[in-house]
């Protein structure tokens, strides 16, 4: 991106993507969600393409509303849309399906991943792209000097080798995740939203997120303060944590929202 250049997105999303565009003083047009979080590919494209866009940033699943998009909607746009598409699939071990294969048939695609969520080394940094042979130079031409370290390159050869243990902690997770959800479900004053992630939004009816926020930072609990998504006021973002944890985690929320 250059100075006066557009990217698009959608609304809500990953903070980052406006950041970065912002970051190259390019324009950040953000085209929100439908009302149930699916795309609105019409406004999308229409968006896209009458400003010329040259990029598309798609976080499938998506932060913080948490769903996966459906296959068809993400090709759609990947029809309609002639500059780069970055789909970021940090998500996606906790999801349906991936993106990746289709790089062989979009020579516009970018799909981005991370070691950072179910291998849990967020700290070490390091995350890959995955995109054909043209635009693969191009991005290592423009990369940083040195970015990530051998630790860092080493670790991840390591973590990669352990395919059955990954899926075992998917698994684990899944299942937590699911159990999460019909808790949530069980309280008043709760709804909670499906999930292809690690975390589950969910949004509240009587009480605001900033207050229940506070008073389950005053247990010790901390989940993301998120607030509006889209109709909804008062959403928070809880991260599936393990099985013990996640009960106590219930236990104050519903003091928190049924007092
Ligand atoms: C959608 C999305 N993309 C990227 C990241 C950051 O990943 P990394 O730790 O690899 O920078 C996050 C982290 O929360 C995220 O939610």
């Amino acid at each position: 991106l250059r100075r006066e250049d557009r990217a698009i997105s959608i609304d809500p999303t990953f903070s980052i993507y406006m950041r970065t565009v912002k970051a190259r003083r390019a324009h950040y047009m953000p085209v929100p969600l439908k009302d149930d979080f699916s795309l609105d590919i019409d406004s999308l494209l229409h968006v896209a393409n009458t400003m010329r866009a040259k990029l598309l940033f798609l976080c499938s699943p998506n932060n913080p509303t948490a769903n996966q998009f459906d296959k068809d909607s993400i090709h759609r746009i990947l029809e309609g849309f002639d500059g780069i598409v970055i789909i970021d699939e940090t998500y996606v071990d906790f999801a349906s399906y991936s993106t990746v294969e289709w790089i062989k048939e979009f020579d516009n695609l970018i799909v981005l991943r991370t070691f950072s969520k179910v291998y849990g080394i967020a700290g070490l940094r390091l995350g890959y792209a995955i995109s054909n042979r043209e635009i693969s130079s191009v991005i290592r031409r423009f990369k940083m000097p040195y970015a990530v370290s051998s630790v860092a390159l080493r670790m991840g050869l390591k973590l990669i080798e352990k395919d059955a243990f990954i899926e075992q902690k998917i698994h684990e997770i899944k299942k937590v995740r699911s159990n999460l959800i019909l808790n949530l479900k069980s309280l008043e004053n709760v709804k909670p939203f499906k999930s292809d992630t690690n975390f589950v939004l969910f949004s509240l009816s009587k009480i605001s997120s900033e207050k229940a926020y506070n008073q389950l930072l005053e247990q010790g609990i901390i989940i993301r303060k998120i607030g509006k998504v889209l109709n909804f006021k008062n959403c928070l973002r809880v991260t599936v944590a393990p099985p013990h944890i996640m009960k106590k985690f219930i236990t104050a929320l519903r003091e928190v929202v049924e007092e």
